[in-house]
Parts: C-alpha cells; sequence; structure tokens
C-alpha cells in the first residue's frame, strides 16, 4: 500500500471500473468518478467494501464546475492527487456522415474537453508537474546511484 491517489472518469463503466480496480490492485487510493453519484458509489464499493480507499464521486466530464468540484472533493478526501485516467467515453450517435455538428461537439467536449478540464483541475488543486528537466535529472542521478 501507498498513499498515492488516482482520479478515474467514467469508472463507473467497463474500462473505468477495470482500471479502479487495477490502480486499488497497485496499492493507490482511489477517486472512482461518474456522471450518476449512485452508480460512482455503487461501483465503489465493489472495488473496497470498507470505503476507505475507494470513494465514488459524481463528474461530467463535459462541465467544468463538474470537474472542479470533483477533483477537490478528492483532494479534500485524500489529500492528494497523483494520476488521472480519462476513461470517460461515449459511442457515437451513428456513421461520421450522419453526425450533426452538435453531435460532434459533444463528443469533442466529453473526449477531449474531459481530459483537458480533469488536467487542468489537478494541476490548480495540487499544483503543476515539475518541469521535464529536473525530472530526467533525477531519473539520471537514480541511474548514477545504481552505478
Ligand atoms: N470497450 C471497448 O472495446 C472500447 C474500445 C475502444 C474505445 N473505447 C472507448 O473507451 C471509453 C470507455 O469504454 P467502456 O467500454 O468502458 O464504455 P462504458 O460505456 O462501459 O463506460 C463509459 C462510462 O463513461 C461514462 N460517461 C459518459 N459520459 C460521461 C461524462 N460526460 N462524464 C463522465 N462520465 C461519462 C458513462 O456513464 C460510463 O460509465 C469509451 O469512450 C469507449 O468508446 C471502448
Amino acid at each position: 500500500m501507498d498513499d498515492r491517489v488516482a482520479f478515474v472518469t467514467g469508472g463507473a463503466g467497463g474500462i473505468g471500473r477495470a482500471t479502479c480496480q487495477a490502480f486499488s490492485d497497485a496499492g493507490y487510493r482511489v477517486a472512482l468518478t461518474d456522471l450518476d453519484a449512485d452508480a460512482s458509489a455503487a461501483a465503489a464499493v465493489e472495488i473496497d467494501s470498507s470505503g476507505e480507499r475507494v470513494v465514488g464521486i459524481a463528474c461530467d466530464v463535459s462541465s467544468t464546475p463538474s470537474v472542479d468540484a470533483a477533483v477537490a472533493a478528492a483532494v479534500e478526501r485524500f489529500g492528494r492527487l497523483d494520476s488521472v485516467a480519462n476513461v470517460a467515453g461515449v459511442v457515437g450517435p451513428g456513421p461520421s456522415e450522419e453526425l450533426s455538428d452538435e453531435s460532434w461537439d459533444r463528443l469533442i467536449s466529453i473526449h477531449l474537453g474531459g481530459a483537458f478540464r480533469c488536467s487542468r483541475a489537478r494541476s490548480g488543486a495540487t499544483g503543476r508537474l515539475p518541469p521535464r528537466r529536473k525530472w530526467i535529472g533525477r531519473q539520471e542521478r537514480s541511474a548514477a546511484a545504481r552505478r
């Protein structure tokens, strides 16, 4: 077990739930988020019946207020947020030649906009990741220490 925390969107669905399970198996605490609060809570309990390490939170990734509130709730609950898994998604309503601009905008707002909103909220809540040069420096120091 470690202290790291994962925030997973679409966590009540097939891939999202499996992703939450994998994070939990790896020792992470997990904010399992999905559109519906009850479905999120039920999926969380299935993975962790104690309710201590996996918590269900409502989050609509197409809504900035919803994402900001869900990320804030996860940070308040667990005190940190290390990984975001953007799994929430929908299947398009039909073949591309029949897709309206409105449907396309909706797909982009969920799949692309959702990932951006979650990353932005994470950075806002917990600070920016270290600059890449420092990260490489740390890797080099680790490699040097192993030699
Ligand atoms: N299953 C596959 O073989 C497969 C293959 C390639 C890509 N995908 C894509 O991966 C994603 C997940 O697939 P899945 O099989 O787990 O689908 P799923 O339908 O089982 O789960 C998707 C979850 O996303 C949630 N969701 C939908 N809109 C949301 C929103 N606005 N905000 C938050 N949550 C929202 C749904 O409530 C659902 O629980 C989908 O986008 C899917 O198109 C799936």
